[in-house]
């Protein structure tokens, strides 16, 4: 696992962004796998820009939704492909039959859920995995508990996720209780996966993925079993890391960084 600190959010988000426009110059045909959630948002405005101002090319490139959730239709616009839609994909020229998203009104789910891990493999598997922390450690919807060998499956919405993301919907008692994630198991399988964290409010969840024992009681630890996991964190969400200096040192001298650290 490496980390990284950034000045600002911004910083943190563009070289997140940087990262995936660099995996896809290299591969054009590259698997990404994506997330929601207000974080990662900087992120799809960058890339957006980056489609635009510099031709970055999606054309070829294919997407895996980290998860859904259960009941909302692909318009709804509460969903989250609906919100994928907005925030990437209708901005930038991806081919829609190439972006997935679970099927949450599947009326099997378990077979959807079957069928997206299969479809994963179909593709090759995924090449970079984009990913948020939730408040109480949750990556995609794994919750508390989630086995750290799970794969795509429902999930009942943990407590602390539902406060967490109602804020997001107009009505916030219609949010759904159960999600369709990818499990801990998928996202560790990815080549190279990116965890973003900006603000105070992560700070301490943050130290705990990071710095504290893997436990299934925060499916995040579960990235310090990952061969290629990079934690991509501002000021603030890195102000209860103990280890800071030996983390600015890897990235002012490991020789991969070098086209980075130039953006303040
Ligand atoms: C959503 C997802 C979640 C979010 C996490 C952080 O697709 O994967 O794990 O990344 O809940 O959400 P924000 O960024 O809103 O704090």
């Amino acid at each position: 696992m490496e980390v990284i600190i950034r000045p600002s959010a911004d910083a943190a988000s563009r070289l997140v962004a940087s990262l995936i426009g660099d995996t896809l110059d290299r591969n054009p045909v590259a698997v990404l796998g994506l997330a929601t959630g207000r974080t990662v948002v900087p992120v799809y405005n960058e890339l957006a820009r980056l489609h635009r101002d510099e031709g970055l090319d999606f054309s070829n490139c294919r997407t895996f939704n980290l998860d859904e959730y259960v009941g909302l239709s692909p318009d709804d616009p509460d969903s989250f492909r609906h919100t994928m839609d907005v925030r990437l994909f209708n901005r930038v020229n991806i081919k829609r039959e190439n972006t997935h998203v679970p099927n949450g009104v599947a009326k099997d789910l378990d077979a959807e859920c079957l069928a997206y891990e299969q479809r994963i493999r179909d593709f090759g598997g995924i090449d970079f995995q984009l990913l948020g922390i939730g408040d109480d450690g949750h990556i995609g919807f794994n919750e508390p508990l989630s086995a750290l060998r799970s794969r795509t499956r429902v999930k009942a919405i943990a407590p602390d996720t539902l406060r967490q993301n109602s804020e997001a919907f107009s009505s916030p008692e219609s949010m759904p209780r159960r999600g369709i994630t990818m499990g801990v198991g998928t996202i560790l399988d990815s080549r190279h996966c990116v965890l973003l964290a900006t603000g105070e409010a992560k700070a301490l969840i943050l130290a705990k993925a990071v710095e504290g024992p893997i436990t299934a009681m925060i499916s995040a630890t579960a990235l310090q079993l990952h061969p290629k996991c990079q934690v991509i964190v501002d000021e603030a969400a890195a102000s209860q890391l103990e280890g800071t200096d030996y983390y600015q040192w890897i990235f002012e001298n490991e020789p991969e960084w070098e086209a980075y650290r130039n953006d303040e």
